[in-house]
């Protein structure tokens, strides 16, 4: 459910007439979307994972690895982001842990192998193009460590790839289970498919409840935003940009929701960041932020709309009763209704500053819930990339950086590298 809110009629929100307007260059995107998934076409393909995403090739893939305490998966942005949203927010007390190891800092990742039972741990290892050096070069070091403490790591590891490339002839040399990234998603988009849905798996989530909700949302993608909550989102977005919206906050109510708001921040900045175009995401959590970054959103300059997300229906806990002075009115109430309170008086604060908000509810954080909540920002971020006649499914700034690294570590000729050097001597 997407609720327009004050953005629907409010300055400096939309009018009504500019999103009647609009809707005629949605139904055209729409056209083209559909053509583009029909067809196959790279990254429209993601948008058909409900109904292409292999789940019985997903659960053999992780059925030799049942008796796991923990799974640590190696993977960066797009192999790494989805799967870490399911995990932060499905995991329960009973689950595996599941952690994450993205980033390449000494210090935290030897501090993160030192606390893990690396012979009860099963290695994930997830890199689309089988090339990105940060997986690799992890991988490398996670497979050291089990071998100096004694492990086999080719008993405790799997391999989620494409089906050539580095890590392909690694599987395929060590007889490792694997898993394909299916031709024509991207990483980002690929939170519904293999990259994202393994360790929830091996979690034990129930994949099946992920997909029938993304199938939902599939199902409901019409041509005009007043029907499609995830054209909503991205055609109001889109023409809050052009008004002057170029920051979009993403603020859910929700602790177990706070790696979504960071795997939004990619796929919006790195699908819409192009040709000077593009809003940059800010990640935010109600109610804390409303202590800190809400300053800025409600008073700061007029450049920002915010996403408020919440779940209609969790686990509520009640305050109890007090004749503590001026703190009785808490008692009797719950946690539960002050931050649905919060969450109220953020977005009317930000309406009466004349902030554009838009509220996003889901059902509860649960499973069918998070797959309609990610298929529907992807649907998004296709349309607004339409819309904005930006190409959506391609990074050339974040693979700059990726042949840079490469070379300037011996990996290769690359052009970029020369750049950063020729830099470097000018410095
Ligand atoms: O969305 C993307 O394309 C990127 O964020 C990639 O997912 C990221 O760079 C990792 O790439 P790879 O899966 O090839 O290791």
């Amino acid at each position: 459910h997407v609720d327009l809110g004050s953005s629907l009629d409010a300055t400096p929100g939309v009018s009504r007439a500019s999103l009647e307007r609009l809707d005629e260059q949605v139904a055209a995107a729409h056209e083209r979307i559909a053509a583009g998934r029909d067809a196959h076409e790279h990254g429209y393909e993601a948008l058909n994972l409900p109904s292409t995403v292999d789940l019985d090739a997903i659960r053999t893939a992780v059925a030799p690895f049942d008796d796991a305490e923990a799974v640590l998966t190696v993977g960066i942005g797009g192999s790494a982001l989805g799967a870490a949203t399911f995990a932060d927010a499905l995991a329960g007390p009973d689950d595996p842990d599941a952690y994450f190891l993205d980033n390449v800092d000494p210090e935290h990742v030897s501090r993160l192998l030192d606390s893990l039972p690396l012979d009860r741990t099963v290695l994930n290892v997830v890199s689309r193009s089988g090339t990105t050096a940060e997986t690799l070069a992890n991988f490398l070091v996670v497979r050291e460590s089990m071998a100096d403490a004694g492990v086999d790591w080719t008993d405790r590891t799997f391999v989620t790839t494409g089906e050539s490339g580095n890590l392909r002839s690694l599987a395929e040399k060590h007889d490792l289970p694997s898993l394909s990234v299916p031709d024509g998603v991207p990483g980002r988009f690929s939170a519904l498919s293999t990259v994202g849905l393994a360790v929830a798996a091996i979690q034990g989530h129930d994949l099946d409840a992920i997909r029938a909700g993304s199938a939902d949302a599939a199902g409901g993608l019409s041509g005009s935003l007043f029907e499609t909550p995830a054209y909503a989102y991205g055609a109001t977005t889109y023409a809050l940009a052009g008004r002057g919206a170029v920051t979009n906050a993403m603020m859910p109510y929700a602790e177990r929701l706070e790696t979504f708001a960071e795997w939004f921040a990619q796929l919006w900045a790195e699908s819409l960041g192009k040709d000077g175009l593009g809003q940059t995401p800010a990640r935010a959590l109600g109610a804390t932020d409303q202590h800190s970054q809400l300053q800025l959103y409600r008073a700061g300059p007029r450049d920002k709309l915010v996403t408020l997300v919440r779940p209609r229906d969790y686990s509520d806990r009640a305050i109890p009763e007090t004749d503590l002075d001026g703190l009785s009115y808490l008692g009797g109430s719950s946690l539960g209704d002050l931050l649905d309170a919060e969450f109220e008086a953020t977005e009317a604060s930000l309406v009466e500053s004349g902030v554009p908000a838009i509220r996003v509810e889901i059902d509860a954080v649960d499973e069918r819930s998070l797959g309609s909540l990610l298929y529907e920002m992807e649907a998004a971020c296709v349309l607004y990339g339409e819309l904005a006649a930006v190409s959506t499914f391609t990074q050339p700034a974040v693979e700059w950086g990726k042949n840079a690294a490469r070379g300037l570590l011996g990996g290769g000729d690359f052009e970029e590298a020369e750049a950063v050097d020729q830099r470097t001597s000018l410095v």
